[in-house]
């Protein structure tokens, strides 16, 4: 039931029927036979037969083209089994690097081409040269339905991800960078088991960060982070600081009462995690010394899998200097704490360099938070030249202030239709979160459209949760919304919607 069969209407072509596998966390089990654990690596081959005029891709170092549509795949690396991962559709590749091409539907090869031609190289190599070499060959770029649940998902040598991002101005090349990240952190270096996920998506947010600094400069970088401490204050405040999952090491067990690795997905490995690394480099206090560990890291640990004591205890016989000092017990901020207690993270690097760009969005909002409207002075501000990152920082800040006084959002609906009429996924997410928060049932429909336009999970789950803790209208909106879209969404996260709406889910 894990392997994805779309119909012609699911896909972006509507022409041709599509299939796709998505392995991560625990989901390949029901693709192959196979040791479903990511404590275990091997290569693997695959002979994949499509019917005439479909073209099958996999998460393979080598593929080649036989008689009678037959593709044979070898992986000659060592992988866990999550990042086996098979795709057919009407796909059609264009380069757009020396050792990368784009797989898109033929509708959005041009587009996918346009929005990455001769950049993977850029960030490719930036990588490298932080954490040493790539050892996957190829990466590629595999534009999925819209139905896709995640924004990225860094399959080896051929990374699958939303069509979301053909945002026509690269602006959300931050998860590129973060699939990129994960071919030393996660895909090189992989966590030994789910309950210490964080291991993968805390040291990746590091990386990708890592990266967008030395493209995009410090202040960007500052700017996109301090979106992501919004997402973990967010997702905190819906689950409760206390909540089992906001630990980096959550236990995982079977039975009723045991969590499944898949509802480790929130913004706790990523961000808590983002901030322990963080801590990590606070300690060493010098970013040159803590790149160069990073990249002793992944030497001593490629083709493995470990534990977080293995990826700690490398980091004090790494600084001896450190270990002697005893950094890992200093109260408050030990280690065993960061791990094993739930709650906010006890140390936050510092994103003021950042502040150039927030301060703005900051002030803005305030304006327009206020009970009588100061038009002279929000005129006066000009966001035509803001990027992608400053309008959503802005976006969140109206969103934590919200509901605003009465009148207020229909008017800044009005005075930015570069906001409220967009058609950048993550701009339409905060607009559709506004709008819910506001109760403005005039621009329901842009919630209903973007729900339907899209099923990435991080999207789909906070609007119906706005929905439903909304008011009546918001609550026969999520119904409504959900009746018609539950076919095209992925299986989990049909089920993650059936639990906010109180719908039975069948195990
Ligand atoms: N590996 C994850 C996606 C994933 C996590 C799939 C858990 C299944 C289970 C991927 O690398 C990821 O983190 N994607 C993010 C990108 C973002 C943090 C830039 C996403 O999809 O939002
Ligand atoms: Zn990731």
């Amino acid at each position: 039931p894990q392997v994805c069969w779309l119909a012609p209407e699911q896909t972006a072509g509507k022409q041709k029927p599509y299939m796709y596998t998505q392995g991560q966390a625990v989901l390949n089990r029901s693709f192959f036979p196979c040791f479903d654990t990511p404590s275990v690596k091997c290569t693997y081959s695959a002979t994949v037969q499509v019917p005439e005029g479909f073209t099958a891709v996999m998460s393979a170092t080598s593929w080649e083209k036989q008689k009678d549509n037959t593709f044979v795949f070898k992986m000659s690396q060592p992988i866990p089994s999550y990042l086996i991962a098979l795709a057919v559709g009407d796909i059609v590749s264009a380069d757009v690097g020396p050792r990368s091409r784009v797989w898109a539907e033929p509708c959005l090869i041009e587009a996918a081409k346009k929005e990455y031609d001769g950049v993977i190289e850029e960030f490719l190599a930036v990588g490298e040269k932080l954490f040493g070499p790539y050892v996957w060959g190829r990466y590629d770029i595999l534009f999925m339905p819209p139905s896709f649940p995640f924004g990225g998902m860094e399959n080896p040598c051929l990374t699958f991800v939303t069509p979301c991002l053909l945002a026509g101005d690269r602006s959300l090349a931050d998860v590129i960078i973060h699939e990129i990240s994960h071919s030393w952190f996660g895909n090189l270096v992989t966590n030994a088991t789910w309950g210490e996920f964080w291991l993968n998506e805390g040291f990746t947010m590091y990386a990708q960060r890592r990266i967008s600094t030395e493209v995009y400069g410090l202040a960007y970088t500052c700017l996109e982070a301090a979106t992501g401490r919004a997402l973990l204050r967010q997702h905190m405040d819906n689950t409760g600081e206390d909540h089992p999952l906001n630990k980096l090491r959550v236990v995982i067990e079977p039975g009723l009462s045991g969590v499944n690795p898949d509802d480790t997905y929130n913004e706790t490995p990523y961000e808590k995690g983002y901030c322990f690394v963080s801590y990590l480099a606070h300690l060493v206090g010098d970013q040159s010394k803590f790149d160069a560990f990073l990249q002793a890291y992944v030497n001593q640990f490629k083709f493995q899998s470990i534990t977080a004591d293995d990826a700690l205890g490398f980091f004090l016989e790494y600084f001896p200097e450190l270990k002697e000092k005893g950094v890992d017990s200093i109260p408050g901020f030990e280690f065993d704490r960061w791990l094993n207690t739930p709650g906010w993270p006890p140390y936050l690097p510092d994103l003021s360099p950042g502040e150039q760009l927030m301060k703005p969005a900051e002030e803005l909002a305030e304006l327009w938070a206020a009970d009588s409207l100061n038009v002279e002075a929000i005129e006066a501000v000009d966001i035509t030249a803001w990027r992608t990152y400053q309008l959503v920082y802005f976006l969140d800040k109206i969103l934590q202030k919200s509901p605003l006084p009465e009148g207020n959002v229909e008017r800044l609906s009005k005075t930015y239709p570069k906001i409220s009429k967009a058609q950048n996924a993550e701009l339409r997410l905060r607009w559709c979160q506004i709008v819910l928060k506001n109760n403005l049932e005039a621009e329901y429909g842009k919630v209903k459209d973007f729900l339907h336009s899209q099923g990435k999970q991080k999207y789909t789950l906070p609007l119906y949760r706005a929905m439903w803790g909304g008011s009546e209208s918001a609550r026969a909106l999520a119904m409504e919304i959900f009746s018609a879209t539950a076919p095209q969404l992925h299986v989990n996260v049909q089920n993650y919607v059936k639990k906010i709406l109180g719908l039975e889910v069948a195990e």
